[in-house]
């Protein structure tokens, strides 16, 4: 197989692009009036408007061209059938299999009928902890749960739980404490009462060190209350090592299994949606499944050219590679969505950040950009100043709610919906239009600003402008449009993986420093000043020197002028 950048369609794209290199998004859209209907598609209560991008009908064809040159079809059937895709590690990533509903077309029925029987289970045990069957010390109704877990065990999880606020329990809280920081630890316990706690251990291999050190710390917690065996009967897991857990003292009934083959960042649709479940109860998390699965019908079945997920993926290839965008910010104009850069930053970082192919030759192209963000309008106030007019321009996805829904709380009434989407619409076309020197000349006018200063100023005034973005509505933000959101993502984030050569589902980037922190874990608990130390650089050795000598030098003297 030819290499991508030798590919027909990649050589033909790069010509494309300095071809069309001048072209202004300015003047795409004047040139063709019909360029929003063309660019834009409807799938379920989502909506894609990708007609801000520096495409043109050439663009999509050729970058449609070279997802057929990259398979996609194929590798998307392989990836329905079960097939292992992920081929580092010799397994399936069959995160679709655990949406679907009888009669789908899901290639392995037995991965199907686990995933099936957990979903019941999880449901099961929400339901119960709802109604007060599945109770604390003393038959006590839970009142909060506490979910130990990190990345993809706790990304996907925390992000749904806030989405999806208002549809929770209104009597039960749901935390997540993912480092292992006794802050993050006090603040997550901070006012709850052991005997009202579930708490939830989330850990695919329930070995990862964060979690299992909280969780032994938690337990411990639990049993200074209300002793060692009522602690383990308020302790649920949701793991592949279902031995591990077992081991740890968790109750087979109260322990939801996954398997090798959920990757974890795809595995928010798994038995690791129990703290959804536990949030919004059995029937919703059914909604929010169905929602993922709407998308993955349309993904497997629409062509290319109308197939969300995958123009997504060809606008960002196009977007990273051939302009050389190197980033991407998530900007969601809701606040429920406040946890979805975090939650993408991992989907797309973790699953393709990566230097080598799934053959592990070097790539000559392709790997994710960086990916971050945060909820609008704050992010406007917080990185928007370079987004607009900082020398290296980046991608951005907007993602807006047309409609409230149903409110949790305190709600004000009145317009602060369309005060949040006249400023998600206002910064799309400011960075897609920019303002020319000739336009901030006029506004300095109008401002009233003349004389010496106003000429200096017009280039402060002046927007380059032409910085692409694309824009998904949610009619809602409904269980079943979250379920479409994930999904949207996961395949999107799957097809530029393909067209890349990437294998997006294993993440041995990760490994080398779990490794090394264990080997300097022993060297500053040891009692010797300089620990055992002797494989360190000077840098790291000079920091745990420092970090145990517990010296942090004098504070200043608060009189002036005796500083010592
Ligand atoms: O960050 C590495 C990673 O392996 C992620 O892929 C995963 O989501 C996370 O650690 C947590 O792993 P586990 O669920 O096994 O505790």
């Amino acid at each position: 197989m030819a290499s991508l950048n030798s590919s027909p369609a990649w050589k033909a794209l790069k010509t494309h692009a300095g071809k069309t290199a001048t072209a202004h998004l300015r003047q795409l859209f004047a040139a063709d009036p019909k360029r929003f209907k063309r660019l834009s598609l409807a799938v379920g209560s989502l909506f894609l408007d990708y007609s801000k991008n520096r495409i043109t009908p050439e663009t999509l064809r050729l970058l449609t061209r070279l997802a057929r040159e990259a398979d996609v079809a194929s590798w998307r059937r392989r990836l329905f059938k079960g097939e292992a895709v992920n081929v580092s590690e010799g397994r399936a990533a069959l995160h679709v299999a655990l949406r679907a509903r009888p009669g789908d077309r899901v290639g392995d029925r037995d991965a199907f009928a686990r995933g099936l029987r957990e979903r019941r289970r999880v449901k099961r045990f929400a339901d119960d902890v709802a109604a007060g069957r599945r109770a604390g010390a003393g038959g006590r109704p839970f009142r909060a749960t506490v979910v130990l877990g990190i990345g993809g065990s706790h990304l996907g999880p925390a992000m749904a739980v806030a989405a999806l606020a208002p549809y929770r329990r209104p009597d039960f809280d749901v935390r997540f404490v993912s480092s292992v920081d006794s802050a993050a630890l006090s603040r997550g316990l901070d006012g709850l009462e052991p005997a009202t706690t579930l708490v939830v251990v989330a850990s695919k291999t329930f070995t990862t060190e964060e979690t299992m050190a909280n969780a032994r710390a938690v337990r411990a917690w639990l049993a200074k209350a209300l002793g060692e065996r009522q602690a383990l009967k308020q302790m649920a897991a949701v793991s592949a090592d279902t031995a591990a857990v077992d081991r740890f003292g968790i109750a087979c009934d109260d322990t939801f299994q996954i398997w090798d083959w959920v990757g974890g960042r795809f595995s928010l649709t798994s038995a690791m949606g129990l703290p959804l479940a536990l949030a919004i109860g059995g029937k919703r998390f059914d909604e929010f499944l169905d929602g993922a699965r709407a998308i993955d019908r349309h993904f497997l079945a629409a062509p290319l050219e109308r197939n969300m997920p995958a123009i997504l993926a060809l606008v960002g290839v196009w977007n990273s590679d051939f302009l050389g965008l190197p980033g991407l910010a998530v900007v969601p104009y809701d606040d429920r969505l406040r946890h979805f850069p975090a939650y993408l930053q991992q989907l797309e970082m973790e699953s393709n950040g990566k230097s080598v192919d799934r053959l592990g030759q070097p790539l000559e192209s392709g790997g994710a950009p960086i990916v971050f963000g945060g909820p609008g309008t704050g992010a406007q106030h917080a990185f928007f100043q370079a987004l607009h007019q900082g020398r290296q321009p980046i991608a951005t996805d907007f993602i807006a709610v047309a409609e409230d829904g149903p409110t949790a709380g305190f709600h004000p009434g009145g317009d602060h919906r369309q005060r949040l989407n006249a400023n998600m619409l206002a910064q799309a076309e400011a960075l897609m239009a920019g303002r020319p020197m000739a336009e901030a000349k006029k506004a300095l006018r109008a401002a009233g600003i003349k004389g010496a200063g106003w000429k200096w100023l017009a280039p402060h005034w002046t927007f380059a402008g032409n910085r692409p973005s694309n824009v998904i509505l949610l009619g809602r933000l409904d269980p079943f449009a979250l379920g479409q959101l994930v999904a949207l993502y996961e395949h999107k984030v799957f097809v530029e993986a393909v067209i890349w050569g990437i294998n997006p589902f294993d993440q041995w980037g990760v490994e080398l420093g779990k490794e090394l922190a264990a080997g300097i874990l022993p060297a500053l608990k040891s009692k010797a000043p300089k620990g055992r130390q002797a494989t360190h650089d000077a840098s790291t050795a000079g920091l745990i020197r420092r970090l145990k000598a517990k010296k942090w030098g004098r504070r200043p003297s608060k009189r002036l002028g005796k500083q010592r």
